[in-house]
């Protein structure tokens, strides 16, 4: 991957096409170049998919496989059609995976070949295959769109789309390469792609909206984004929280004043702390039974919590009523020979805050806005954090977008929270994202720079120096050598330009009649590491080069490595000096130190 890929990006495409992979839900966005030029703000998305009992501008992120793998329906259709074959015990044979997206930002290891359980449990497919079923299915979503409008004869085949695909901002460089595979996996070349990043896009999209169609209340048609105007945006979302700093430029370009942060407290943390509650009522054993035996009552209740976590808290002193399916307190009765749910909660820390009588759960208004606490506190002491930095002075304004922004009693928490700060809420909150990331693929050079997260690095081999630890040292041709060393191209918390790339760094091959030498990148948390074996280093990825086959001479096998960053994507270069060829560099980010 190279340079070119970049490039590829600015040239206008008649059409954008955006798709937002969420945690919860997706959807899709398209704009035509034309329309961009007169109209920014004339972005088509689907918004009405087909529901039943909940109404949503996306639909859910859920994917079902049939049993011999191949792909079966997407999103409220899966979810239905899952549904109903566990009603009739018919589901063991097939597929369904939902809320995979927060694999790619957690504990677990991270590689091509990571598999994920299906929502049984007993059944596991490679990851990437399961995203690409999902991508693949939205592509296919919007193309027909486009037909049924009779919009795809302005097309000359598909060679006119430039496809963008959102990542959160907060994921690392081998995710966003793991969710790019998964995107050409589904069809989506690497050269018609980009990356865009979550809160970033809903930004685009925020500055091209007028004042009245960002705050309710407001008649201004101009946009709020001045020259000088430093905000903070958070997408709120259902996996991740995900908050950027900018600032806007004179020119109107915007710039980023500190690296993306964030976590995981989007709003399924509320869901599971729901599911606490009623484990610590039922115990944990009742769970996992109610979960395998009845699939169909567990989404029931999922779907229940979602409805009802939308209206909680805005009635002030009133309780919940979550309908339980019965089969969980049959259960419960049944594995503790006949004592009752109800008995059994008078005898909890919830006395009399909670009732469950039949079907019915009633929940004091105290135990629902305990459900929604500690996500809110993470959010709150997050902000906090970010304002109290040198970076972030002058931030005056918090722009909420995401599904989970629209959440009232969340809104409510940060207005009073930081209440000498403008708090805007943009209508349609939850399309931000996505209607954006058509912005950032019309013009993505809007934003000119971005921060570091890291310090980046190659692992090399160095002269020996005074001060450097003994057991780095060796011998190499007559010479005391010092290896990995962190030789380093960026450092962390630096602001770096969008498109160019850093000055290159030069690298000699440490073996004369080497053909062949591997790139090794390296992160750090440090701002000037020096081993790549330090504890706050990690192995990043690695690039590949071959070497000319009659090398006359040591220089002629120097090396150039050149790491463009301020990108959404980090792109390593790599080439011979004296050949000036571009070698087959080829980077991975998804391998493991020594693969
Ligand atoms: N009115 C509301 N009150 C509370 N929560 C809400 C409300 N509306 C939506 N949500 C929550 O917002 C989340 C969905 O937001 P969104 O669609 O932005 O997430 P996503 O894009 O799927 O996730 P991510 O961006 O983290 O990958 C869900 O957890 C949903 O329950
Ligand atoms: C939105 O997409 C769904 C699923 O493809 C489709 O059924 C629906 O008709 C679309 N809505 C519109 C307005 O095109
Ligand atoms: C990136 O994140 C994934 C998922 O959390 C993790 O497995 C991987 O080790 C991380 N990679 C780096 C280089 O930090
Ligand atoms: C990928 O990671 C998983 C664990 O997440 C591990 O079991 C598997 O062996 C790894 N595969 C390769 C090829 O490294
Ligand atoms: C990708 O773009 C190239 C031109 O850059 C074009 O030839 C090709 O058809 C496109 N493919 C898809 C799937 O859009
Ligand atoms: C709205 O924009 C028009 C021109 O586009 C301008 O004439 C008018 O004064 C604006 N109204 C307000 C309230 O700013
Ligand atoms: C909720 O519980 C508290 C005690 O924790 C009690 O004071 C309050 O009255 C209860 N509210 C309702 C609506 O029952
Ligand atoms: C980088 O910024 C973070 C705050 O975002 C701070 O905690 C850290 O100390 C900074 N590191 C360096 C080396 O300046
Ligand atoms: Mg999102």
């Amino acid at each position: 991957m190279t340079q070119s890929v970049y490039k590829s990006v600015q040239k206008g495409r008649v059409l954008v096409a955006a798709i937002d992979f969420g945690t919860t839900y997706s959807g899709y966005a398209f704009s035509f170049r034309t329309d961009f030029e007169n109209d920014p703000t004339k972005i088509y998305a689907n918004t009405t998919w087909e529901s039943g009992s909940l109404q949503s501008l996306k639909t859910p992120t859920c994917v079902l496989l049939k049993s011999d793998k191949t792909f079966h329906s997407f999103g409220y259709d899966a979810e239905n059609k899952y549904s109903e074959l566990a009603n009739d015990e018919l589901h063991e044979d097939w597929y369904f995976f939902r809320r995979f997206k927060m694999l790619l930002h957690g504990e677990k290891l991270l590689n091509r070949t990571v598999l994920i359980q299906d929502e049984s449990g007993k059944k596991s497919l490679p990851a990437r295959t399961v995203f690409a079923h999902g991508i693949r299915f939205l592509k296919s979503c919007l193309l027909k769109e486009l037909k049924t409008r009779g919009l795809d004869e302005i097309l000359k085949e598909d060679e006119e789309i430039h496809w963008v695909l959102t990542v959160p901002a907060i994921w690392n460089d081998s995710a966003k390469q793991f969710m790019r595979e998964a995107a050409e996996e589904a069809g989506i070349l690497m050269h018609n792609l980009s990356l865009a990043l979550e809160p970033e896009a809903a930004a685009l999209y925020c500055k091209v909206l007028p004042m009245e169609r960002l705050e309710q209340g407001s008649s201004s048609n101009l946009s709020a984004f001045k020259p000088g105007m430093r905000y903070m945006i958070l997408d709120l979302g259902g996996g991740t929280v995900d908050v950027t700093v900018q600032e806007v430029l004179e020119d109107n370009n915007l710039r980023e004043l500190h690296k993306a942060s964030g976590g995981a407290w989007g709003g399924t943390y509320v869901d599971s702390a729901f599911l606490q509650v009623i484990i610590k009522l039922v115990g944990n054993p009742v769970i996992q039974k109610f979960k395998t035996s009845c699939m169909a009552d567990d989404l029931e209740l999922t779907r229940e919590f979602e409805i009802k976590k939308r209206t909680a808290g805005t009635q002030q002193n009133q309780k919940t009523t979550f309908k339980v399916p019965v089969a969980l307190s049959e259960i419960f009765e049944e594995e503790y020979d006949g004592e009752t749910l109800k008995e059994s909660v008078q005898q909890s820390r919830y006395s009399g805050m909670l009732s469950w009588i039949g079907d019915k759960l009633r929940v004091n208004q105290s135990i629902v806005q305990e459900f929604f606490k500690h996500s809110f506190e993470s959010i709150v002491e997050h902000i906090e954090t970010l304002l109290n930095l040198k970076q972030c002075k002058g931030v005056d304004t918090l722009i909420m977008v995401g599904g989970y922004s629209e959440c009232k009693m969340l809104q409510d928490t940060i207005k009073q929270t930081f209440s000498s700060k403008r708090v805007i809420i943009p209508m349609e909150a939850g399309l931000a994202v996505v209607k954006g990331a058509v912005l950032f693929g019309h013009n993505p050079n809007v934003i000119v720079s971005r921060m570091t997260k890291f310090s980046y690095g190659v692992e090399s081999t160095r002269d020996f120096e005074e001060g450097d630890s003994n057991d780095k040292r060796f011998i190499k041709y007559g010479r005391a050598k010092c290896k990995d060393s962190f030789s380093k191209h960026v450092t962390l918390n630096t602001s770096v330009p969008v498109g160019d790339p850093l000055e290159p760094q030069y690298y000699r091959p440490l073996d004369k009649d080497q053909t062949e030498v591997v790139v090794p990148i390296f992160i750090s948390t440090k701002e000037n590491p020096r081993y790549t074996t330090d504890a706050d280093c990690q192995y990043l990825g690695k690039v590949e080069i071959k070497l000319s086959e009659t090398p006359d001479s040591d220089e002629e096998k120097d090396i150039e490595v050149k790491m463009t960053f301020g990108g959404t994507e980090l792109y390593v270069e790599a080439k011979e000096v004296h050949s000036n060829k571009p070698c087959t560099a080829k980077f991975d980010f998804l391998s493991h130190h020594g693969d």
